[in-house]
């Protein structure tokens, strides 16, 4: 398939590296796509890079993979019409560093950054998934307890099915919280994330749904 990568940072970077080790072709975009020209070189003729427009345009999947405070306008320099009717996977986490570091949430409780997402793209099938784990991680985590769950959420229920087939590709096991809104638990959730990993000083952590 075609995957579109809003985002040239780490997530980016690593969610490309796992789709084209898993078949697929990537796009990623960025205002700046001379920063990426290694990597598009390293890859050969299933990597390129482009504008926010050419990747939200190329791909039948679109990685949302932006700085939370960019996201907005990413979106808007991508198009919206250049998302609609594809599953967008917001991979976002509204963070707010404005008082240094831990960061903290910038939205919340009655509101969050996947429904912000949706709002935004309205025609788009958005799934919030990958947000509660570090890139590292994101592709075949290696954990002795087994593969970690992954929890998604989205109102679409052929999207998520796709984002499952995904992180099945990339050795994870997925649980499906219902609705979009379900990312006012999955944002605090990767917060969680984020204060073990200032308190160990590594990302070698993820979460696993234990049932009987
Ligand atoms: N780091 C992790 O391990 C991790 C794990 C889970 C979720 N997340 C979340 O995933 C997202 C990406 O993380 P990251 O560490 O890869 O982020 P990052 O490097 O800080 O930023 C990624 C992208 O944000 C874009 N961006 C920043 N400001 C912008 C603006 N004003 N307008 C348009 N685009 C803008 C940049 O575009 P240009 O390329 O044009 O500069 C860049 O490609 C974040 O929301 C983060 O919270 C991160």
């Amino acid at each position: 398939m075609k995957i579109g990568i809003l985002g040239s940072g780490d997530v980016g970077l690593k969610l490309a590296d796992s789709f084209i080790a898993t078949g697929h072709s990537v796009k990623i975009g960025t205002r700046s796509p001379e920063k990426v020209a290694s990597w598009t070189a390293k890859h050969g003729n299933r990597a390129s890079a482009g504008s926010f427009a050419d990747a939200a345009s190329f791909g039948e999947i679109i990685m949302l993979a932006t700085l939370w405070e960019g996201t907005p306008s990413a979106l808007k320099l991508a198009g919206a019409k250049n998302f609609s009717g594809k599953v967008v996977v917001d991979v976002t986490n509204p963070l707010d560093f404005s008082k240094g570091a831990p960061p903290g949430l910038a939205v919340g409780h009655t509101d969050s950054g996947g429904e912000t997402v949706q709002r935004l793209l309205p025609d788009a099938r958005v799934v919030k998934a990958f947000n509660i784990v570090g890139n590292p991680q994101m592709f075949k985590p290696d954990f002795s307890g087994g593969p970690p769950t992954m929890f998604i959420c989205g109102n679409d229920g052929c999207a998520k099915k796709s984002v499952t087939e995904t992180l099945d590709a990339f050795g994870w096991e997925t649980v499906d919280i219902g609705g979009i809104e379900g990312s006012r638990l999955l944002e605090p959730l990767a917060m969680l994330w984020i204060m073990y990993y200032f308190k160990t000083g590594n990302g070698n952590h993820a979460f696993k749904l234990l049932r009987k």
